[in-house]
């Protein structure tokens, strides 16, 4: 049966941490120079709506390190949706692929591409989710603090595809989470009651409020004000969020042992500074590589290979 990466409600704590695990032994063998063709002949291939660095670059850089290989479609190359339906889409690529990396505007796509594949697919982001980056996020917070339960991890900004992944990850590991947003910009009430209902004692604030919000902080994460697909909004949105950027100010209100996260690309100057984002708190660029190991734990875990 197709094992898929959809929505992070979908996977329960025992997934996440199994694909942590491999995560982390994959990345060790990989410091060592180790690069075991755990996925030799195993073919990826990733459609994309939208543009992307780190996803792409680092679902096809995992694929080769593990053996495999990667094909990249731009939508408009694959016809999806124009040229032809997607269900049709979904079954030709599910015959010459091993697994499928979809980034689509909407999340509606990505639903009816899985209902109509035989093969895995990994939602590589769509309007509403980003589950293989709040993955590594959670991640890389492991790394920074070893045992997660009860550290405090802070959101401040758009409550977007990020932040409602990001939601589902830390119910599943016991981190409690601080959502710091404008009133209508926040998660909303139907997803976390969904929440609720497969994980009953998740921990999710939504709130206004910085200094209740970042005392206790262990991270402190932001993302763009304007996401892919929101572009007619940008000039509104600049004004909603202009006193949640994450600046030195803001950071004081949080310890100084809190590390500050951003999922990139950045939009230095507005949501976070520069002497936040490259200064000693910042683990960004740490939490941009996991993407790749990540993704190779992921890539092992849904084609059922045990590194
Ligand atoms: N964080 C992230 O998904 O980056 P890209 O848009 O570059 O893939
Ligand atoms: N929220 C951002 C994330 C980019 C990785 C967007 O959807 O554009």
């Amino acid at each position: 049966m197709a094992r898929h990466v959809n929505s992070a409600l979908e996977m329960s704590t025992s997934d996440i941490e199994q694909i942590f695990v491999y995560a982390h032994t994959l990345k060790k063998q990989w410091s060592q120079g180790v690069r075991h063709p755990l996925l030799a002949n195993r073919v990826l291939t990733q459609v994309f709506e939208k543009p992307s660095l780190r996803t792409r670059v680092s679902f096809e850089a995992a694929m080769m390190q593990l053996g495999g290989s990667s094909i990249f479609l731009s939508s408009k190359d694959a016809g999806i949706g124009g040229r032809e339906s997607i269900c049709d889409v979904a079954r030709v690529l599910g015959g010459y692929s091993d697994v499928i990396v979809l980034r689509t505007f909407s999340q509606q796509l990505i639903d009816e591409f899985i209902r109509c594949s035989g093969t895995h697919v990994i939602n590589g982001l769509s309007d509403l989710r980003h589950p293989c980056q709040a993955l590594t996020d959670l991640f890389t917070m492991q790394e920074a603090f070893g045992d997660l339960r009860g550290k405090k991890f802070v959101f401040v900004g758009d409550g977007n595809n990020v932040a409602t992944s990001l939601a589902a990850v830390c119910a599943r590991l016991g981190v409690p989470l601080t959502i710091c947003a404008p009133l209508d910009y926040r998660i909303e009430d139907g997803y976390l009651a969904e929440l609720k209902a497969v994980v009953p004692n998740a921990e999710v604030v939504q709130t206004c409020e910085f200094k209740s919000a970042l005392k206790d902080a262990a991270i402190v994460y932001t993302d763009v004000w304007t996401s892919m697909g929101q572009e007619a909004e940008a000039a509104e949105r600049k004004q909603v969020f202009a006193s949640y950027q994450v600046n030195a100010e803001l950071m004081k209100l949080a310890p100084k042992t809190a590390r500050f996260m951003h999922c990139l690309p950045a939009k230095r100057g507005q949501e976070v500074t520069d002497d936040i984002i490259d200064g000693p708190q910042s683990i960004v660029f740490e939490q941009a590589a996991n993407r790749m190991h990540l993704a190779k734990g992921l890539l092992c875990w849904v084609l059922g290979v045990e590194p």
